[in-house]
């Protein structure tokens, strides 16, 4: 109905850590919370007649937010892992990732992952690239709040390298026309998002029949395409 606001429950608030192109990012005509991830989350609510609304949190304020009851539920591009297993409940995976070096254009010495010991390299606060460079020989890392942050820092010319995934590098690279990058070698790491939720939450089901639903329908493709699609 026009201009009839129907409350059919409470709002399912969902974080995410929102400057990690093109899975959340700010929309810069509307000012608006856009990308992969959100619009993915939109969809599942629909099918779970479930009402989001997205709350931006620090990446590494988005687990204790989860474990505190204070959010429903996280999309923010997150690594399904055994670790975090242990205290949240993941979806079934919704996206397939990995990590990847980044390194000025000029750069002929960092080919590999053992090319990285004790260079300096920028991560994103509380990832698994952070965890990944954390493992590296002599490396100097330097944590930035975000992912946009730490590959600046490269561009800056104060940093050797970034650790970080794959797909928001090379979007960064492709579409966002970040100057003078570029990735090298294999992928460190295969990765798969998950949606996070607290430990046994009772929309797990939900969330899961959506993701299912999307992926039937063609919904999850079209709104791949629109991101990822060339
Ligand atoms: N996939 C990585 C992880 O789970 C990085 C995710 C960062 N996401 C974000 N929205 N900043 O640790």
């Amino acid at each position: 109905l026009p201009g009839f606001s129907q409350d059919t429950g409470k709002a399912f608030t969902v974080a995410t850590e929102p400057a990690f192109p093109p899975f959340e990012m700010t929309d810069q005509k509307t000012g608006e919370l856009t990308g992969f991830d959100l619009e993915l989350m939109k969809a599942i609510g629909q099918e779970a007649g479930l009402k989001i609304t997205f709350e931006s949190l620090p990446f590494d304020g988005i687990i204790p937010a989860l474990q505190a009851g204070t959010v429903k539920a996280a999309i923010s591009g997150m690594t399904i892992t055994p670790e975090r297993a242990q205290t949240l409940s993941f979806s079934r995976p919704y996206f397939k990732a990995g990590l990847a070096i980044a390194v000025r254009k000029d750069n002929n010495s960092i080919k590999s992952f053992d090319d990285l010991k004790g260079k300096k390299i920028a991560v994103q606060i509380g990832t698994t690239g952070a965890k990944q460079a954390a493992q590296i020989e002599g490396a100097e890392i330097s944590i930035f709040d975000s992912a946009v942050l730490a590959l600046q820092e490269l561009v800056n010319g104060k940093v050797d390298a970034v650790v970080n995934d794959a797909p928001v590098t090379l979007y960064a690279i492709k579409k966002a026309g970040l100057p003078g990058v570029k990735v090298v070698g294999e992928l460190l790491t295969e990765e798969y998002y998950g949606i996070a939720l607290p430990k046994n939450s009772p929309y797990l089901k939900q969330i899961n029949d959506g993701i299912a639903r999307l992926l039937e329908n063609g919904t999850y493709q079209s709104i791949y395409e629109k991101w990822f699609g060339t």
